[in-house]
């Protein structure tokens, strides 16, 4: 599936990421700038913060309390559609999901 990665000045890089992997590890395997991923997708650094478009919310899976209380750490303001990208496995229905990367990670 192709996932768009948004950089902040509103660069697109579409990637197609295998089913199954997270939307960082798309972007860290093809070396998008943007999303740092500094603890490996353990959900524990929040330097994957991602904004979601809007029209993909009802397709990810559900946050769970440590994404939750990590997002109110990341380095860049927490919006409503923010999510840990370590946290967020491509999936057919995803084709075309548009992530949006934060001024700043650390
Ligand atoms: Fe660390 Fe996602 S890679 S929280």
């Amino acid at each position: 599936p192709q996932i768009n990665y948004v950089d902040h000045s509103g660069t697109c890089t579409p990637i197609m990421v295998p089913l199954g992997d997270s939307v960082m590890e798309g972007a860290v395997a093809n070396g998008v700038e943007g999303i740092v991923a500094e603890c490996g997708g353990s959900a524990m650094c929040a330097t994957c913060h991602v904004y979601v478009d809007p029209t993909f919310s009802a397709l990810l899976p559900e946050m769970g309390e440590v994404e939750d209380t990590m997002l109110d750490l990341a380095a860049s303001e927490r919006h409503d559609n923010s999510r840990l990208s370590c946290q967020i496995r491509v999936t057919e229905a995803l084709d075309g999901l548009v992530v949006r990367m934060p001024e700043s990670q650390i």
